[in-house]
């Protein structure tokens, strides 16, 4: 952690345009239902209540889902910072995301319409999907996988990868999934801290046209990995691949003989039993393994996609990230499936063949609901307006944004471009050890560009000092919730030391190493990472304010700021541009970006350095990796790079 850690940041960016909902949103949305029913008809009053009536919220919206037996307790705070939601209730999210809907309309819906790379499509109901993944189930029960076993799962983005989540879930085995495009030691690595019994794999598959030999990195992988029994293969592209006796076999023949009539009773879980590990990276050391929890995951995970989502019964909602992260286990699988929605899951990437082929597919499926990333939209806002303009997105109704924080600008090409000037955008901060999204509108508050804006029902958001002492509206601190919550991770696997940095870094709140403010009118907005905070002449800048800076210039369309050491200043700016097609690197636009920060955020922010660059480095989900950028600049070790994309 960053030196500077103790201090203050400064917020140099001032957003003064705000955007209220309309009527008709407030009217029909979901968590104005919600409200009502407690008495409420204005947000910010209903929240305070919630504050104070944490429990009653979350038995309300756990009574939602079904439980094999009731919790006796909604919260205990055992051995502080480890705590218990819903003890002693038994529950299978599974059963939440296909068994219950088997006794509904929900039961012929389409659960995912796929596509993939190439453009070839499929669909599957919520009663297929029920069917396939009981016989897989079965499949893995036939290879002696049972509950509380770890299982690998290393695939591309296909239904396939979905049942396999869904049928380890189900036997009440753990998942650790792995994003289909890490390398071989990043698998290894983390097949072995999990102690993996099992992996599923596929032969290969494409993605922008690029074929990724998934086995032969899976066989890379386990041949240094002393726990993997078993190898399933599921055969996506007919590749030929090497198995290997008795170990490997095909996803084919290990169901041959299970018949579709098929069931595998869902295994009754504690809610407190494991549902997955998913690796997170660390700044130094192995990536940690952050436990999510069978019960308060559950809960978490629905009620935020039924709130921020607001999903209806014929919404399509599309989440562009990959199930490899935890937007795409949350907001691709669980938290859409036990809303009984219909999904589209896809393969591709966002530029591949054409920079239209996201709105193309938006365009196609109909798509109602679009949850990405900042980086996906400033990737694709270098391409111009003239791409989404030729699709008709007029299905869309709310936009939502994922991973970091969106800057004012992309925020209003998103709104103007694929929003039609109208749909309200879900900026919702959370993150992997949260479970699920703590800060963010819903469709009934007012927005307002670049910020996450207020926390959700229950979640006691704040900004703070070193010693947890809120700041004040107005100062840059550290962002912390003050009291757990249902989704919350439970430990670091095989290693709860490093789960107490999250509640000790400052006194008595969780603390994950995000810089904030919340304005004059109560609008939070998150600054970026600590580690990225710069700190010149003694004033601490986010790295995101001066990023967004040179974003909403016309010849930019992506860039990285880093603090480098200044004898005079402490630290000066450097950034790293990489421009948008059509312009071209010379000494005049790099003065006029300069020009440009000082004109749009003051002196103090200038770079001092500016450097045009092709690309960034950027983890697989698409955050810039700062941290590496700074270590190379500077000489120094870069750390673990094991979620480096290319
Ligand atoms: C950043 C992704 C600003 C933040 C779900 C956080 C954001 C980290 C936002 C977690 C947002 C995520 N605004 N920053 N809306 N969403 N972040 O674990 O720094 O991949 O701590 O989880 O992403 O990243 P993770």
């Amino acid at each position: 952690m960053s030196s500077n850690l103790f201090e203050d940041t400064d917020s140099i960016l001032s957003e003064e345009r705000i955007f209220p909902p309309t009527q008709e949103m407030v009217d029909n949305a979901n968590i104005t239902a919600y409200m009502k029913s407690k008495g409420f008809d204005e947000y910010e009053a209903f929240y305070k209540w919630s504050l104070e009536n944490r429990y009653e919220y979350w038995d309300d919206m756990a009574k939602e889902l079904h439980w094999f037996e009731p919790w006796q307790k909604t919260f205990e705070w055992t051995e502080k910072p480890f705590f218990k939601w819903f003890v002693g209730g038994k529950i299978n999210i599974v059963y939440n995301c296909l068994d219950r809907h088997m006794e509904t309309d929900v039961r012929h819906k389409v659960a995912f319409h796929w596509e993939g790379d190439g453009g070839e499509t499929r669909s599957i109901t919520y009663e297929q999907l029920y069917v396939e993944t009981n016989r897989l189930a079965k499949g893995l029960q036939n290879l002696g996988i049972k509950k509380g076993d770890r299982v690998a799962i290393y695939m591309p983005a296909i239904l396939e990868q979905i049942v396999a989540v869904l049928a380890v879930a189900r036997l009440g085995a753990v998942h650790t999934v792995v994003f289909g495009g890490f390398a071989a030691s990043a698998l290894r690595d983390r097949i072995i801290d999990a102690e993996a019994k099992l992996v599923i794999t596929a032969d290969g598959n494409h993605r922008g046209g690029k074929l990724i030999k998934l086995k032969q990195i899976s066989d890379e992988a386990v041949a240094e990995t002393p726990t993997i029994e078993h190898v399933v293969v599921y055969n996506h592209q007919q590749l030929e691949v090497p198995m290997k006796e008795g170990r490997d076999i095909y996803w084919n023949d290990l169901l041959a003989d299970v018949p579709a009539d098929t069931v595998v009773p869902c295994e009754p879980m504690d809610s407190e039993d494991l549902l997955y590990i998913l690796y997170t990276s660390g700044s130094t050391g192995k990536p940690k393994g952050v436990v999510h929890v069978q019960g308060g995951y559950a809960v978490g995970a629905y009620a935020t996609t039924k709130f921020v989502f607001d999903i209806k019964d014929d919404d399509i909602y599309w989440c562009t990230a990959d199930v490899g992260w935890v937007t795409g286990h949350s907001y691709i699988i669980y938290g859409p499936l036990m809303t009984g929605v219909t999904s589209v899951l896809f393969e591709g990437t966002p530029a591949y063949p054409n920079p239209d082929r996201w709105w193309s597919v938006a365009e196609r499926f109909k798509v109602t609901i679009l949850y990405t990333s900042p980086t996906g939209i400033r990737g694709l806002m270098r391409f111009g307006e003239e791409w989404p303009a030729k699709h008709d997105l007029s299905h869309l109704r709310l936009l939502g944004s994922v991973g970091e924080p969106i800057n004012p600008e992309a925020w209003m090409w998103y709104r103007h471009n694929i929003g039609h000037d109208e749909l309200p955008i879900m900026d919702t901060w959370w993150q992997t050890e949260t479970g699920s999204i703590l800060i963010s509108p819903t469709i009934i508050q007012p927005l307002k560009p670049g910020s996450a804006t207020r926390p959700l029902p229950t979640i006691e958001a704040d900004v703070v000092d070193k010693n947890s002492k809120s700041v004040g509206l107005g100062k840059g601190g550290f962002l912390v919730i003050r009291h757990p919550w249902p989704s919350q991770m439970r430990t670091i696997y095989g290693d709860p030391a490093r789960y107490l940095t999250y509640w000790e870094t400052l006194p008595n709140v969780y603390f994950a190493g995000d810089a904030a403010t919340i304005d004059k009118q109560g609008f939070i907005r998150v600054q970026g990472r600590v580690d990225d905070v710069i700190k010149v002449s003694g004033h601490r800048l986010g790295s995101m304010e001066i990023e967004s800076s040179l974003v909403s210039h016309p010849a930019v369309a992506e860039v990285a700021a880093i603090g480098k050491p200044d004898e005079l200043k402490g630290e000066h700016v450097k950034v790293f541009v990489i421009l948008k097609n059509g312009f071209e690197p010379s000494d005049e636009l790099a003065k006029e970006l300069k020009l440009h920060v000082r004109t749009t955020v003051g002196a103090l922010a200038v770079p001092e350095e500016l450097e045009f660059t092709p690309s960034l480095p950027k983890t697989r989900s698409g955050k810039i990796m700062r941290r590496v950028i700074r270590a190379k600049e500077l000489g120094e070790p870069v750390g673990d790079t094991s979620t480096l994309d290319g």
